[in-house]
């Protein structure tokens, strides 16, 4: 279920742009979390979202990364197109969240909107989700914070970051901010 079909892109590409986006800023702002130093965000689709953390917060350097190589060429047009070129602060790049290029403790902060589902065969199963947790909680630094939305799950995967000794900051039906210890 790791790529999309065409109608699927349309529907992830341009019409989530105006609902996650705003959603992370707000649940951020909630909580008062500020996205500083090095965020990846993993599973972006197009990257709506990064760009809005960057507008708002300016982090040092954010890793816009999907496993879908489409989705990342056409993010870094759009990118262009909206800032006029990239800016030196964002890097796209392919990435799988089960098996992540980057070193231990990389990461201020991890991102993850809608994509886990997609990781699975079946929206349900938790087959493939604790091998991608498992890798965010790696990439992580200590005291960093990983968002997390999905539409199934939530549960299972709040109890793999309890397990693995994180707190949770925030928590709404779909979506849960933990902090790494
Ligand atoms: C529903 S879209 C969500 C895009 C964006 N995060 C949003 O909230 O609009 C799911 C994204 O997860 C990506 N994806 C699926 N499996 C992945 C994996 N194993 N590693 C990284 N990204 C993956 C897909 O290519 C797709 O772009």
């Amino acid at each position: 279920m790791a790529s999309m079909n065409n109608f699927e892109k349309i529907f992830v590409n341009y019409l989530n742009r105006l609902r996650v986006p705003p959603t992370v800023v707000r649940l951020l702002n909630k909580g008062n979390i500020q996205p500083t130093g090095t965020i990846l965000e993993i599973g972006a689709g197009l990257g709506y979202t990064s760009h809005a953390i960057f507008n708002k917060y300016h982090p040092s350097r954010i890793f816009i990364c999907d496993f879908d190589a489409t989705q990342v060429e056409r993010g870094k047009k759009l990118t262009r197109a909206k800032f006029g070129s990239m800016p030196p602060e964002f890097v796209y790049q392919r990435e799988d969240v089960l098996n992540l290029s980057f070193n231990d403790e990389s990461f201020d902060m991890v991102i993850s909107t809608l994509m886990f589902h997609h990781v699975e065969e079946n929206l349900r199963d938790f087959k493939k989700t604790p091998r991608g947790i498992s890798e965010i909680q790696r990439v992580l630094k200590p005291g960093g914070i990983f968002f997390y939305w999905d539409i199934a799950n939530q549960e299972k995967v709040e109890q793999l970051m309890h397990d693995a000794g994180y707190t949770t900051l925030l928590s709404t039906r779909k979506q849960r901010v933990f902090q790494k210890p």
